[in-house]
């Protein structure tokens, strides 16, 4: 059977034996239900990342399925005026945001933030020390993340359970197939979404801190040309799932492989010197996302597979 027929972009079993057969075998083949030519080999994904020339960003957090009209009208209504910002825009803006951006979101603010995680994590597992069995995303790895990641936000810990049930909203009407209704419903719940950063974002231009959207306003200091005030909206936003969806399924991945694979467990228990490389392993085998999009900006081809101006890629 060819790789077509066998891959199910939206089912995970059997995922990895049909990558494998795609590299070995079909490595650029296209998939109808996602529309995309889908590009499974290392090296030939990389070249598609490092050419924005000829691979636009711009189609990368657009819905898989285009947004009914009800839901475009509920966006609409609730003024959901999100823009694209970061990872789905191309230089200019992009080069021009990430600028700003990056001299707050880095990795010296987390560095900086290790003794506040600490605290964080020993929570977490302490609240699970004396129960004898224990859905572990659910009572570790689910609300940990936002709850580090609000500590560069500003946001309240206690907000960490509702932000993820709007960030796992927003990221099952993008990158997911929801029926009408559930689509309708994520719809409204993405504009409490939209408004929560909102308000943040007021909240900070009234008494600033040391917090990331007190840095954008700072940033900006009124000028539009530097950043609009729709825009340190929709970084917020985008933050607001980037941050910490990625890291529960890192996490989440990681302990699974580990429980699957015991002997690999003992190692690291028996030598936590180990956790490093652990960690960096556990994003290549079982990483968090397994796909991003680009869209062809004119004609071109992979491995003789011809792919036209407009065409998507996975
Ligand atoms: C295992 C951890 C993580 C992985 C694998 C990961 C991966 C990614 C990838 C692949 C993108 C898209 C990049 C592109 O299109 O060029 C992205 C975007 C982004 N990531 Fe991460 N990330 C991780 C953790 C984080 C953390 C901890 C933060 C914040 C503190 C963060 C903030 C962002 C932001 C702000 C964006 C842009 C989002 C947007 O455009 O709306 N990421 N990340």
């Amino acid at each position: 059977m060819g790789v077509e027929t066998l891959f199910k972009p939206f089912e995970s079993e059997n995922m990895h034996a049909v990558y494998e057969q795609a590299r070995r075998a079909e490595p650029v083949f296209f998939c109808e239900e996602l529309n995309c030519y889908v590009v499974t080999k290392h090296e030939d994904v990389l070249s598609v990342f490092s050419d924005p020339e000829t691979y636009s960003a711009v189609n990368s957090q657009s819905p898989i399925r285009p947004f009914t009209e009800r839901v475009s009208n509920i966006l609409k209504q609730g003024n959901f005026t999100r823009e694209p910002t970061q990872a789905n825009t191309d230089p200019p803006k992009h080069s021009r945001i990430r600028e700003i951006s990056s001299g707050f979101l880095n990795a010296r603010q987390y560095i900086a933030l290790k003794p506040e995680i600490v605290r964080l994590t020993r929570e977490a597992l302490g609240s699970i020390q004396h129960k004898g069995r224990v859905d572990f995303v659910k009572e570790v790895t689910y609300e940990l993340p936002a709850k580090v990641l609000f500590l560069l936000l500003g946001a309240p810990e206690s907000d960490a359970f509702k932000i993820k049930q709007w960030a796992d909203n927003r990221f099952n009407m993008v990158w997911g197939v929801l029926d009408e209704e559930s689509e309708v419903a994520a719809a409204h719940a993405l504009v409490d979404y939209w408004n929560y950063c909102k308000a943040l974002v007021a909240a900070r231009e009234k008494t600033p801190g040391d917090d990331y959207a007190s840095y954008l306003l700072a940033a900006r200091g009124g000028d539009d040309t530097k950043l609009t005030m729709n825009e340190i909206h929709s970084l917020i936003h985008g933050v607001m799932l980037a941050g910490h969806e990625t890291t529960t399924n890192a996490a989440g991945g990681l302990i699974l492989s580990l429980l699957q694979n015991p002997e690999q467990w003992r190692r690291l228990i028996a030598n936590p010197g180990l956790i490093p490389n652990a960690v960096e392993e556990g994003l290549r085998y079982c990483p968090p996302l397994i796909t991003w999009r680009r869209r062809a900006n004119c004609d071109t081809s992979i491995r003789g597979v011809k792919i036209p101006k407009g065409a998507n890629r996975s």
